[in-house]
Parts: structure tokens; sequence; C-alpha cells
């Protein structure tokens, strides 16, 4: 005899309650597993959460923030007080130093210099009653020892503290009252009273939650260390990106040295800006001008297949080298390789210059590489790329130093491009005697002296009046 559903319906609810598939990618929850997650449309990413809260529990709510209905005008505008690292590329990132009582998530792949960076932070912000509480679940405290010795740092006010409880971290914060913690990492730490294992979407929510309530409700700065995968899908990070302030990655290049720091996030501050660092066996330093660093050492000028462009990183200009290698297929299918930049792009920048400016491309492999790991996304690079490929392909150099600026239109027209004057004047003080821009990008232009801008409307008249065109 089948048991009849009324009789039962309250343990048939208690199991529905007990146990949700959560998304790894978004975050959303569902009753029973699927394939493929109804609201993110990503596949095998739900993941089922056992929860030992009973049934019918309201669910930890994230913020305790309430208020009454207050107007606009009478509601009281408060000063964020801001704290100066000393680390001039972390400081410039988060808006001018990290802000009192926000929750900063730094997330980065295995390897990468999270902790390196942190602890080289927390030591800045570690001064007299200014207490840094460090508290590391991946490392014993003779390894993060080891680390500060080799960054050569001895600070009394950093304290230390390996554990992975939550209540007992929590309870240290309590009774030291630090007005910085460092949680190393938050896919380590775990509340006893959830029965999912640390680094599940769960533990991690609940966990951030319960920092989310002590950074806001003690005043303390709170700085989360994530773990994400190449391709920065891990769950924690992309759910914990919703409820922190402000969200940075660490990212680089394999075989590089040099560390990319940016903002993906930020409640106090802008996004998109990135900060430039490399690592040492002194630890993680800031380059400080990183367009010399991504440029490399040309004189005169560069050489063929070699264009200068200006990418804007937020709010600050960076000039970088877009190479090109142009040579005849080998075999029947061309190829066509690119790094640091679109690849559609590219390919719609090929097709350009094979219609509208005679460089016939189709049976040459083609290989572009932004040096330096960068990546550039923006529009303006396009005339920089195109330029390269000429180069490569005609085996010419442009005449001296020249920046290239601009994007490129199915039609071979150059469309304007915002902030030249800022690319202009970065590009002048590494010596650039030669701009070539769209002409309606021309108004109200600040051109660096000893700087000849040439203002074109077209692509093919852009690399003539650079020296790539006419063989
Ligand atoms: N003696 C050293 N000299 C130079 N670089 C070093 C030295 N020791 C470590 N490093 C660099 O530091 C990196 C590790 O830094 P760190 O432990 O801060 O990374 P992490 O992102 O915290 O890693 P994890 O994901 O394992 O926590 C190494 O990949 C290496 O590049
Ligand atoms: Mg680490």
């Amino acid at each position: 005899m089948p048991v009849p559903y009324e009789k039962h319906k309250n343990y048939f609810m208690k199991i529905k309650v007990k146990s949700n598939y959560r998304c790894q990618s978004c975050g959303s929850v569902s009753p029973k597993w699927m394939g493929k997650c109804p609201d993110c449309g990503e596949w095998n990413t739900l993941v089922e959460e056992k929860e030992s809260l009973s049934a019918g529990h309201p669910g930890r709510r994230l913020t305790e923030f309430s208020s009454s209905v207050t107007r606009l005008s009478q509601v009281k505008s408060e000063d964020f007080q801001r704290h100066i690292t000393g680390i001039g590329e972390f400081d410039r990132i988060l808006g001018g130093g990290v802000c009192a009582g926000s929750m900063v998530l730094l997330g980065g792949s295995p390897g990468i210099g999270k902790s390196t960076l942190m602890l080289q932070a927390a030591h800045r912000l570690a001064k007299g009653k200014d207490l840094v509480l460090y508290v590391s679940g991946e490392e014993s405290l003779s390894q993060v020892k080891d680390r500060a010795n080799r960054l050569q740092i001895k600070n009394e006010a950093l304290l230390l503290l390996s554990e992975t409880n939550l209540e007992k971290i929590l309870e240290v914060v309590q009774q030291n009252k630090p007005k910085f913690f460092v949680l190393d990492s938050i896919q380590t730490v775990y509340k006893a009273d959830l029965s999912g294992a640390p680094g599940s979407v769960g533990q991690i929510r609940e966990c951030t939650a319960e920092l989310l309530h002590l950074a806001k409700g003690l005043g303390i700065t709170v700085f989360l260390l994530g773990h994400v995968t190449k391709e920065g899908d891990l769950a924690g990070p992309r759910v914990l990106e919703h409820i922190v302030d402000t969200v940075l990655y660490f990212e680089t290049e394999r075989q590089q040295v040099h560390r990319i720091l940016r903002v993906f996030k930020n409640r106090f501050g802008p996004t998109n800006e990135i900060g430039v660092f490399e690592m040492t066996g002194q630890g993680l330093q800031e380059v400080s001008n990183p367009s010399v660093f991504f440029l490399g050492d040309h004189v005169n000028g560069l050489p063929p297949g070699t264009a200068a462009l200006a990418a804007m990183e937020g709010t600050r200009p960076l000039l970088v080298e877009v190479q090109a290698l142009v040579s005849r297929t080998l075999f029947g299918m061309p190829r066509r390789q690119m790094t640091g930049v679109d690849y559609n792009r590219a390919m719609i920048l090929m097709a350009v210059l094979d219609k509208r400016c005679g460089f016939h491309l189709e049976s040459q492999d083609v290989y572009v590489n932004i040096t330096g790991g960068l990546q550039v996304r923006e529009p303006a690079a396009d005339l920089g790329i195109a330029a390269a490929m000429a180069g490569a392909y005609s085996e010419k150099a442009g005449q001296g130093k020249i920046l290239w600026l601009g994007e490129v239109g199915l039609s071979g027209e150059l469309r304007a491009v915002a902030q030249v004057s800022e690319r202009l004047q970065e590009a002048g003080k590494l010596g650039f005697q030669k701009a070539i821009i769209p002409r309606m990008s021309q108004k109200g232009l600040r051109i660096p002296s000893g700087m000849e801008v040439q203002a074109v409307t077209t692509l093919l008249d852009a690399l003539e009046k650079g020296g790539l065109k006419g063989f």
C-alpha cells in the first residue's frame, strides 16, 4: 500500500528542504539536480548542498541593514575613511587606499602570489595600535613566518593565527579587536554546524556572511583571499563577488615575472584599473611605470611588424607593443594565432586590410601577440594591430617612434576614440615623436610638445602616413 502523501506531508517537506543544488557558476538554487543550470545556462555546475539547519529555517540574511524611509536630502553623507598601505599600485587601484570597514576579495590562480601581496599589505597596515590579524587556513605559522622572513617583515602589530574553524577565528577576532583582518583563504574555513565540506558553495557563502557581519558590525576591514582556476570559474569567488565590496583579481601569463592586479568590482572607487607588480625573491615590487615595462626598449623606432598603441586600463593609459608575424602558408589552411587580442576582431582587421588596403593575407599565416602578456580588448587598439600586421606583411618599419590610435570600421574608415589627449601625454613622456589618430578625435586635443600628430580618415591613409604602404 502506498503511503498517503497527506498523512506524511511534513516528512516529505523536511526532506525537500534539507537537500538543495546550488549552481557553482551563478549561485542559484534548485531543489533537484539538473545537467544545465536554468538561470545561467552553464552545464554540470549544480552541486548538492546538505544543510543541517532544521526545516523551515528562514536562511541567513547577508546584511542586517534596515532603516526607516528617509528623503534623500535628509540622509547624512558619510566620509569613508581610507587607510593607505604605501604600496602605490595597491592603493591607487582601490581608489586611494583601503576603505575602512569594507570587505575586499583577492582572487587568483594557485601560486600567483596572493599570500605574498596580502602579507606585504598587512605589514604596511599594521602600525602601533592598528592591529592586523592574519589568519592562514592553508599554511602553518612557521610557513607564514618563513615567507615574512623572505619579505624582511618584522612587525609587532601583526598577529598570526593558523586555523580553519570559523567559530574559533571569530572568537579570536572578538578578543583581539584588530583593525584589519586577513583570511587566507576563504575556501579553507568552515562552519561546524553546516555539513558541507570546506570550500563548498554553502560553506563559503555562510562563512562570508558571518565575516560581513563582523566587518560591518565592528568596523573591521576584511580581506578575503580566494582561489580561482585559470578560467576564473571556481564556485566560491563567483558567489562571493556579489557579497563583497571590492573584488581584485591577480593575473599573469605563464612564465611571466610580472603580475597584474585588476579591479573587477569596487563600491568605493573605479573599476577596470590595473596595478602592475614584479615577483622577486624579496616579494612583489610595484612597477610604477608599466608603459616602459610593456613597450620594450626601442630607441629609434619599432622594427617591422611591431606597433605601439595606448590602451586605457581604467583611468590610466598604458603603452603596449603589438607584434605581428606574417609568413607564407605551407599547408592548405592558413594559421591565425592571436595572443592578447580578440580573435574575431583581428579577423575583421585582416579582412579590412585585404579588401580596403590591398594586403593579401589569405595565403599567409598570421600571428599576433601583445608583449608582456597583457590583454587588449578596446577598439582603440584596432589601428595598432592593423599597422603591426601591415608592417609584418610588407616588411616595413614605421618612420620613427609612432603611436597608432583609432578604431577601424568595416569600410576602412577610422573612427573616433576616447581620451586621446591622455594617451598622447603618456606617449610623449616615453619619447614618441609622432602619433596617427582619427580625424574625428582631433577636437580639443592637448598635444605634448615635440610631438607631430597626423589626423587621418581611413586605415589606408594612416598606413601611408606611417610609411607602411606604398611598396
Ligand atoms: N624565493 C623565491 N624567490 C622568488 N619568487 C618566489 C620565491 N618563493 C616564492 N616565490 C614566488 O611566490 C609565488 C608563491 O606566492 P604565494 O604563496 O604568495 O602564492 P599564492 O597565490 O598565495 O599561492 P597559493 O594559491 O598556493 O596560496 C611562487 O609562485 C613564486 O613565484
Ligand atoms: Mg597562498
